[in-house]
């Protein structure tokens, strides 16, 4: 797999992260919406199966999708795709305000950590509802008619300030404390915006106060996809020559400057990111809620690690079981030292890669590009993941040189 020169160009498509909360997001709009560089990957076919199961019509031609809710009615989500992935959680918030109720499978998604979801289920709670769980069937009802709220969340989730913004549309008005908006999560709220929700958000705090909506057709674009730009970033710094293109590099400040000050070969504009084959510095990264360093991209940058001339470390502190990457490494005969969600790693070139089994998307992605960087031939088992959130990978990897084959 590995070892060959990795140059060209590739263009990012649209976020994961944006792209799964903005189609569940589309059933609040009444009749149709049509969505641009939406990413064709598992994870947002699961979630245009399940508005099927809702009897909406979805044509999804190139990266376009049109969806047309007007015969949409209550269901109990029950569907398998549910379980499949994390952020079926958003029908949750959607259904409240629609319909005052839901009954879903409990979400499913990469085994990163415990993954609760108590603080989306406090902020129900404080927006009038109550809950059961029973058998892996979470049911959320009304329990008091509230009109106007203010609610702290309990702790910063990307995935409980949207929900709870969700499930808030059907009041009179709202405050939100100490919500956490990463770009994907703003693109959502512009989007909302668009529908015709006065949803505002400024320094952790989002405010709503109903309107009369008048629903016309609405068209949103949706955001680069930040992560797989960081993913194509690493790949170039560790074995080739690459442009990236089509990225929203504001949104890349921290990650984008730690690799300058480490000296490795890149430079970027505001759209674009060049990437070229280097080593740099030793680096010390903590992952952090936005705008700190992203936990989705920890695992990557634990590869690029072996390209430093000395010790790097990284602490997790986001997931509690992110570190599947670095034993990877040990194995391949990169001098690592774990201890529960810290690593440090040696610079080495001397890499044996080896068959590796991945155990979510970004460990998958990360083992990707060890394979890619180094000398030798790689099996990656549960490959999967990686199709669960990369769009168009093997074409786009391939295109820049890159020798990748999946066997069924
Ligand atoms: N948490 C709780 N209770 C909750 C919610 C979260 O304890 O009710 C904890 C989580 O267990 C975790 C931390 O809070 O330790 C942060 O979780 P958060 O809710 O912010 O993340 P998420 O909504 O579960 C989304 C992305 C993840 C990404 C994180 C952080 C989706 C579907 N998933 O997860 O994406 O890592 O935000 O940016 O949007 C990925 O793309 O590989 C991925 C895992």
């Amino acid at each position: 797999m590995g070892g060959g020169v990795i140059k060209g160009h590739v263009a990012c498509s649209g976020a994961k992260n944006a792209s799964i909360p903005l189609l569940c997001a589309s059933l609040l709009a009444k009749g149709k919406v049509l969505l641009r560089n939406v990413p064709r990957i598992r994870d947002v076919l699961d979630i245009c199966s399940i508005l099927k199961h809702l009897d909406c019509k979805v044509v999804f031609k190139g990266h376009t999708m049109l969806i047309d809710n007007t015969n949409l009615k209550y269901k109990p989500l029950l569907f398998e795709e549910c379980q499949r992935i994390r952020g079926s959680y958003y029908f949750i918030g959607v259904f409240l305000t629609l319909f005052s109720k839901c009954e879903i499978l409990l979400p499913g998604g990469c085994k990163i950590g415990a993954r609760p979801i108590d603080i989306h289920l406090e902020a129900f709670t404080d927006l009038g509802y109550e809950y059961t769980i029973t058998d892996q069937v979470l049911s959320v009802y009304k329990k008091k008619a509230v009109k106007e709220v203010h609610l702290t969340l309990k702790n910063k989730s990307v995935g409980a300030s949207l929900n709870a913004c969700f499930a808030g549309l059907s009041l009179q008005q709202f405050v939100m404390d100490n919500v956490l908006f990463e770009p994907e999560g703003k693109d959502v709220i512009e989007f909302l915006n668009q529908l015709g929700y006065p949803v505002l958000f400024s320094n952790e705090k989002i405010t709503y106060q109903k309107k009369n909506l008048e629903f016309k057709l609405t068209k949103h674009t949706v955001v680069s996809d930040r992560i797989e730009a960081l993913t194509y970033t690493v790949l170039g710094l560790l074995a080739g020559d690459i442009t990236i293109k089509k990225v929203e590099t504001k949104d890349l400040e921290l990650p984008l400057t730690i690799l300058k000050k480490a000296g490795f070969l890149i430079s970027f504009t505001e759209n674009e990111i060049k990437a070229k084959k280097s080593k740099g510095n030793p680096m010390e990264i903590t992952t952090e809620v936005y705008p700190g360093f992203p936990t989705d991209a920890q695992s990557l940058f634990g590869v690029l690690y072996t390209r430093t001339n000395g010790q790097s470390n990284m602490q997790e502190n986001i997931f509690e079981n992110r570190m599947h990457i670095y034993y990877d490494l040990m194995d391949s005969g990169v001098e690592c030292l774990i201890k529960n969600n810290k690593a440090i790693v040696e610079g080495t070139d001397q890499i044996q890669l080896k068959n590796y089994k991945a155990y979510d998307l970004r460990h998958g992605a990360a083992l990707l590009l060890l394979a890619l960087a180094n000398e030798g031939e790689a099996l990656i088992s549960n490959f999967d993941y990686v199709l669960r959130g990369y769009d168009d990978i093997l074409n786009k990897v391939k295109a820049l040189g890159g020798k990748i084959e999946i066997i069924s």
